[in-house]
């Protein structure tokens, strides 16, 4: 492409111009030694960075950065790397999902409103991931997500423990007293040791699987390790191919189709992956214009076979994944047998058929073919009935199979603290047919839908050497947590749902053949006690909090503001001067 023909870029209607405003918008970008032929009309690639020490998933950033960057330049494309808010799952309170919807603002606005043709969205601990590709969506300018990669896998006393999974797994057999407190710290040394985000199919892996699923992210981003050199070469041929998605005008609502999410959902159920990833799904569609809904992730992926012995749901960890195949593998499985769509286009100008129909597989122990899965009709399902008419969600390739049909004695916590209070006290009048009942923990109710769903057992079930019963709530879980554990119920109780309504003693039933979650109560008594019905106290009105409770969506509309569905393209109306 020539200086003479080439398409105008949107950059240029800052860097392009030859008047008062053109020297403002060149010449402090030229403060740190940039070249004036910087600005002749080449693509200008922000890399829009999660770096943060608060983050620990993501502070491997800058060096990807380097890497992105160099493989701009060699591209003849012009990189900008910027800072945005970026999410830790581990320490941000109360929830990193509360300020999902806010990090996509300032993405969304931090792209629109500088010079940038194209971006590189540097993405790894849960919530970055969704937050970059929502933001950007609503921009909708060309784009490559990047994820940083896993961590190497947890090495304690001679074997492998995964990120979270392990947590929960360790932490329960201390509660049950088969594990010493001194054991218990030991393992907290041991389980992540390197860079990189957590190494079990949990949120972070299944949302890297998604992109790379979606088409949105090389092929090989899901699974390559954090500290393997193959990730460096991967952010490299991303800052490379930018430069040439810019020149093609390859916009992200030419990737994300329908038939891309349909691709995403598939892959969800191979993965056995997150739970999380339903309501990131559901918001990213939401501000690129794909109507998604809770019943097509029943539709399409829930009687789709699990294919990956992954933590959670099976034994092995993501380092693994990558040296049996990585997530090509298993696409080409999904392909081989009717259940993709070949033909999505995906960032590298390739079709996923194009990317993966000869990906190999080196270990079918950790990658198993579609005809003999690790677990059939694994994909996420989604239950309705009269304690969730917008629907609920289970994740049947993490749960107990003889409970995904179970009757039992709702045992009700009004809230977290309510639970804590109350679950380790011996007289709490509760046994592994009881069915554990969460309110309060939603998107308005906790605020920012805490992943608090996957309630520790009482004391003396476990004792009982019981490790599973089912649990009901609002909440999300952890994409590293298993069980029975139906979440997203919806809508909330805070919204005024009917989990609001449930008492102790009541009756549920759960079915998930039948896709049915019942509270077997009357109508005209839950009538009676909605009448009754308070909703709970806010914790704080003002500022963001007070935003974000007045304005998220319920879980099965992706709890995105109500105000940020769709996009605004990359149009900005206005020079600054
Ligand atoms: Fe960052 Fe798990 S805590 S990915």
């Amino acid at each position: 492409m020539t200086q003479d023909t080439r398409r105008k870029l949107r950059s240029e209607a800052w860097f392009g111009r030859q008047d008062r405003d053109g020297f403002i918008y060149r010449s402090w970008v030229k403060n740190r030694g940039v070249p004036h032929d910087q600005f002749d009309g080449r693509p200008v690639i922000g890399i829009c960075n999660t770096w943060s020490e608060l983050t620990p998933c993501n502070t491997h950033f800058r060096v990807i950065a380097d890497h992105v960057k160099a493989g701009v330049l060699e591209a003849g494309g012009f990189p900008l790397e910027f800072p945005v808010m970026s999410l830790g799952e581990t320490l941000l309170r109360p929830t990193a999902m509360m300020f999902r919807n806010l990090a996509s603002m300032d993405v969304e606005e931090s792209i629109r409103s500088n010079p940038i043709d194209g971006v590189i969205l540097l993405v790894g601990c849960d919530k970055t991931t969704p937050s970059l590709v929502m933001g950007a969506s609503s921009v909708d300018i060309p784009a490559i997500a990047v994820s940083g990669g896993p961590m190497l896998s947890g090495k304690w006393r001679g074997q492998d423990i995964g990120s979270g999974t392990g947590v929960w797994a360790m932490s329960e057999e201390v509660r049950a007293g088969n594990m010493s407190m001194e054991a218990f710290n030991e393992a907290e040394s041991c389980m992540h040791r390197s860079h990189g985000h957590c190494m079990t199919m949990g949120t972070a892996s299944t949302m890297a699987s998604m992109v790379e699923a979606l088409g949105i992210g090389m092929p090989d981003n899901a699974a390559i390790p954090a500290v393997d050199a193959r990730r460096n070469v991967l952010a490299r041929m991303a800052g490379r191919r930018i430069v040439e998605m810019v020149k093609e005008d390859l916009r992200l609502s030419k990737i994300l189709t329908r038939g891309a999410f349909d691709n995403a959902i598939r892959a969800l159920a191979a993965i056995g992956g997150s739970t999380n990833a339903v309501i990131h799904l559901v918001a990213i569609a939401g501000r690129i214009g794909v109507n998604l809904g809770l019943d097509d992730f029943d539709r399409i992926g829930s009687e789709l076979p699990c294919l990956v012995n992954l933590q959670p749901s099976g034994k092995y960890l993501m380092e693994d994944f990558y040296y049996a195949g990585g997530l090509p593998a298993v696409l080409r499985e999904l392909g081989e047998n009717g259940a993709l769509d070949r033909d999505v286009l995906t960032v590298n100008g390739r079709t996923q058929w194009e990317n993966v129909k000869e990906a190999p597989c080196y270990n079918r122990e950790v990658i198993l073919p579609f005809a003999k899965p690790f677990k059939a009709a694994a994909g996420i399902a989604v239950l309705k009935g009269n304690l969730a008419p917008d629907g609920a969600v289970i994740k049947p390739s993490a749960a107990t199979p003889s409970l995904m049909r179970h009757r039992g004695r709702a045992v009700v916590f009004e809230n977290i603290e309510d639970f804590y209070a109350k679950i380790d006290d011996e007289a709490l009048d509760v046994d592994e047919t009881c069915v554990l009942v969460l309110k309060n923990c939603g998107p308005k109710g906790y605020p920012g839908m805490a992943e608090c769903g996957n309630m520790p057992l009482p004391p003396k079930v476990l004792r009982r050497g019981v490790t599973d019963m089912v649990r009901v709530s609002d909440a999300r879980m952890s994409g590293t947590a298993y069980g029975t554990v139906v979440l997203h119920a919806a809508p909330e109780a805070a919204a005024g749902g009917p989990l609001a309504l449930v008492r102790d003693g009541d009756m549920i039933e759960l079915d998930v053949a039948a896709r049915r979650l019942h509270l077997d109560v009357g109508d005209a008594e839950l009538a009676r006690r909605r009448a009754d019905w308070q909703g709970p106290p806010k914790h704080r009105d003002r500022g963001y909090w007070r935003l974000y409770v007045d304005r998220v969506l319920q879980a099965n509309q992706g709890a995105d503001f109500d105000f940020l569905v769709g996009g605004s393209g990359d149009f900005v109306p206005r020079d600054n001067h």
